[in-house]
């Protein structure tokens, strides 16, 4: 598929148009994807005129914890890099759905252990949909191990950590399938290529833990305060078996990119009746009005771009 684009970029230090944004090419981000990045996304509220980018702060948070493990120097701020996403959406006028990605590299020609310096680009485009949220995914268990915390760090979003979901994901569809579920070296579940994953097995929920060779994710941890807070209940953390999966009544996948993405069956194993299930279907619901501001809960969740609510000039 073909990512939409927009006008401008934000590109060290500069808003400018969009294909003027050059790297070199011999730079250890891309010799040696010395490279962390953010993906994010912003959500268009209509009745209020408002555009909303979800968990900012967090994904600030999270970058900067990607760049400290990367060990990376740099003079990037949380306010810079929370400012730099702000003032692109802005420069973009977007007023819809916006997919964000936030990358920083390192930009010098050097060995493997240049950590400085680095540069930031920050793209913002109209959103996209990568998956059918409504009709939910067929899954595979995938032969290819998730990288553990003994060989790439799996919490944070390093790019040479992708080439790893990267196999799952074009395995997964070659074979007929629309997604992939990844087992630790442990052989237990970690998550998808790129999304968290949740079972729903006799009114219990549950999630492999945080040490279980996951990302840190964002839509992970809004699930369960979701989960807790809107709805009373406590979502288990453990080291999770593929079979629980088979017999479970419901699975699904979130992440910032697939939101919340039903599991209909893993290895033909049909989920529940094969059907997304009611408890998928109430967090989907939450989840989207949250990220969309329709409720006021959590409004500490969103950043307004515009200064106050501005309709689409017409
Ligand atoms: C490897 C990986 N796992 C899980 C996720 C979901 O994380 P988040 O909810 O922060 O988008 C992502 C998405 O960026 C990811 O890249």
């Amino acid at each position: 598929m073909t990512v939409p684009t927009a006008r401008f970029i934000f590109h060290e230090g500069r808003i400018v148009p969009f294909d003027e944004a050059r790297v070199q090419v011999l730079s250890v981000g891309m010799a040696y994807a010395t490279t962390v990045f953010e993906g994010l996304r912003a959500y268009w509220n209509e009745a209020v005129g408002q555009l909303y980018v979800f968990r900012l702060e967090d994904h600030a948070r999270r970058l900067l914890q990607s760049m400290k493990l990367l060990r990376l120097e740099h003079d990037l701020t949380d306010e810079i890099i929370q400012q730099a996403v702000l003032a692109l959406l802005r420069a973009n006028e977007l007023r819809e759905d916006a997919h964000i990605r936030q990358l920083v590299y390192g930009e010098g020609i050097g060995p493997i252990t240049t950590a400085g310096p680095v540069g930031m680009t920050v793209a913002a485009m109209p959103s996209y949909r990568l998956f059918d949220v409504e009709s939910g995914i067929a899954c595979a268990t995938s032969s290819w191990r998730r990288i553990g915390d003994d060989a790439l760090p799996p919490r944070i979003k390093c790019t040479a950590n992708y080439q790893n979901a990267r196999h799952a994901m074009l395995q997964a569809k070659l074979d007929g399938y629309g997604g992939a579920l990844l087992l630790n070296g442990q052989g237990k579940v970690t998550e998808g290529p790129t999304m968290c994953v949740f079972l729903v097995r006799d009114g219990k929920i549950i999630t492999p833990s945080l040490t279980s060779g996951v990302l840190e994710s964002i839509t992970r941890s809004t699930v369960i305060e979701l989960l807790s807070v809107k709805h009373g209940v406590e979502v288990e953390e453990r080291p999770v078996d593929r079979t629980e999966f088979y017999v479970a009544d419901e699975a699904f996948f979130c992440g910032t990119a697939c939101e919340v993405l039903p599991i209909v069956s893993l290895d033909r194993y049909p989920i529940g009746n094969g059907k997304p299930g009611p408890l998928t279907r109430t967090i989907q619901k939450a989840y989207n009005e949250v990220v969309r501001g329709m409720t006021s809960d959590d409004g500490q969740w969103r950043t307004p771009v515009y200064k106050s609510g501005q309709k689409r000039p017409r």
